[in-house]
């Protein structure tokens, strides 16, 4: 047999016999020194890291991002100077398109957001756009993730997960109905990975070289189009497929049957638009398309499937921290929770040092840190002709420097004035885009979703039956009668409730609110 494929140790020992365990005897007993079976062994039991706290199941694959060079017509350059969106600039990338709230194993057929993280290996560095399949959130604020989780996970008592539970929290959440509306219509179930659009969901900034800022949102639009499920499809897909999203994107990249997305960019003047209904930094909310039109400014490719999926799918670590020059934050609330969280949770899931791991260190910029040691810590950012004893900064005796300032790297940005404070944003209008997108659906998809909402709401108190009817009439009266009629509720039975003392009304919802039914 060829030596090329001599099973060895990780100790480089030629392993000549891994059926049997070393024993006095045939028979037994075994002994404490056979460090082969003790290493195959004790290496098994360390085999998991902890799962992602949401998003556990997902699929990786890899592939490039072409950019246009333009923003529609103009030149990209006018708005940012971000290289990665240089024209022809073709920059290699990992995506990881994942389902929420299941384990590690469960089901890809999930009524579920899907998300889809994108990581550019730029020669800037690295820059991860870290999104979802809907284009909004539950939330608005980054203090309560941790509660919509804990609603949308299995009951703490009985591991299973609770409509009634997650209806309780979404009814004295009025921000979450637009995403409800979404998520338990058709689109809550995509066919899969292949066939669904991606978000960066989140409020961005684009800087060009005069250190000029506007706000932007990132569309990902599949070339092969979009498709989702029916509950009826999903069961029998399930019935016979726990991984059938994963192995459609596998199998495609196999056969050379490379997935495509272009992607598009909404932009907006840096200020706060008074003029809008909604504000551009609230993230349950999408920017109306005739007015702010997303215009194609490249295209991503995926043409490579993962060679090991613990090293690539299990440790691969996104987060919204991770930007190049030209591209910046906004003041979103949940974007700056979001950037907190991810490397917070990464140092623990994989370790302090999670970001010398080949998938997640830049591929096109060379990092040249004064960081050391850490657990499973094994090589150091040392630059060349660096003095190794330097590992502090400043120093005269060889140690890494700060890089010369950009012309760019002026304050750049609009001027905030403000007090401290714990506050909602003025403009929440948590129904009007909700009611939109239920008018914008076919029948048959309002149909489902009427049928899903009454399914599930069906299994919450009376008490929040009620308050979720009250939620659907201030988004839309069909909504209201429709799910409402389902569950044996009426407009009269609804409209004595007072406002939730969490929300804030407007003129417009007041004025329907006096209207109901
Ligand atoms: C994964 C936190 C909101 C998209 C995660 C993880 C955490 C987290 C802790 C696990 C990361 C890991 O173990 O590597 C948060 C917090 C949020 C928030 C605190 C709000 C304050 C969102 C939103 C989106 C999103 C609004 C969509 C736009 C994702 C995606 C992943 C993820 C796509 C999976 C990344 C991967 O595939 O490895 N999030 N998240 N998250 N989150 Fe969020």
């Amino acid at each position: 047999m060829s030596d090329e494929r001599r099973l060895t140790t990780r100790q480089g020992h030629p392993v000549y016999d891994n059926q049997n365990q070393r024993t006095v005897g045939a028979r037994g007993p075994a002994t404490l020194e056979n460090y082969h079976f003790l290493e195959k062994v004790s290496h098994f039991d360390r085999e998991r890291i902890p799962e992602r706290v949401v998003h556990a199941r997902g699929a990786v694959a890899f592939g490039t991002f072409e950019a246009t060079g333009r923003w529609g017509d103009e030149p990209i350059e006018r708005f940012t100077r971000a290289k990665v969106f240089k024209t022809g600039k073709v920059t290699d990338l990992a995506i990881r398109l994942s389902t929420v709230i299941g384990g590690r194993d469960s089901s890809e057929t999930a009524r579920d957001p899907r998300g889809f993280a994108v990581k550019f290996y730029t020669e800037d560095g690295n820059w991860d756009l870290v999104g979802n399949n809907l284009g909004i959130f539950f939330i608005r604020d980054a203090i309560k993730f941790p509660d919509v989780i804990h609603s949308l996970k299995p009951d703490p008592v009985t591991f299973r997960q609770e409509p009634a539970r997650i209806f309780d929290f979404m009814s004295q959440t009025p921000e979450s109905m637009h995403m409800l509306v979404n998520l338990f219509s058709p689109r809550g179930i995509p066919a899969d990975y292949r066939h669904m659009q991606g978000f960066g969901v989140n409020t961005y900034k684009w800087v060009n070289a005069e250190g000029e800022t506007k706000l932007v949102k990132y569309h990902w639009l599949p070339q092969q189009g979009v498709k989702s499920m029916t509950e009826e499809d999903a069961a029998n897909i399930q019935a016979g497929d726990l991984g059938h999203a994963s192995k459609d994107l596998y199998d495609a990249i196999e056969s050379g049957d490379y997935p495509k997305w272009d992607l598009y960019v909404q932009m907006m003047d840096d200020h706060d638009h008074p003029e809008l209904d909604f504000d551009p930094l609230d993230d349950t909310k999408v920017w109306p398309e005739e007015v702010f039109e997303p215009k194609h400014v490249g295209t991503m490719t995926l043409n490579r499937n993962v060679d090991d999926h613990h090293n690539q799918n299990e440790q691969i670590a996104f987060g919204t921290g991770v930007l190049v020059d030209g591209l910046d934050f906004s003041d979103d609330k949940m974007l700056v929770g979001r950037t907190f969280s991810y490397s917070d949770t990464q140092r623990y899931r994989v370790g302090p040092n999670y970001l010398q791991l080949p998938v997640n260190s830049p591929k096109h910029a060379r990092p040249q840190t004064n960081q050391r040691g850490g657990e499973m810590s094994y090589h150091i950012d040392l630059a060349d002709g660096q003095n190794p004893h330097v590992n502090y900064e400043p120093s005269t005796m060889g140690g890494l420097h700060e890089a010369a300032k950009p012309a760019s790297s002026q304050a750049y940005g609009p001027e905030i004035v403000g007090r401290l404070t714990r506050e909602r944003i003025p403009r929440t209008n948590d129904y009007a885009q909700a009611g939109e997108r239920f008018r914008l659906m076919e029948d048959w998809e309002r149909d489902d979703l009427v049928k899903n909402f009454v399914a599930n709401i069906s299994e919450a108190t009376r008490e929040v039956q009620e308050r979720m009817v009250w939620h659907f009439f201030l988004c839309e009266d069909e909504l209201g009668e429709r799910v409402g009629e389902g569950l044996g509720i009426t407009v009269d039975d609804v409209r004595g409730l007072a406002p939730l003392e969490t929300q804030t009304l407007n003129e417009e919802e007041l004025r329907r609110l006096e209207n109901l039914g």
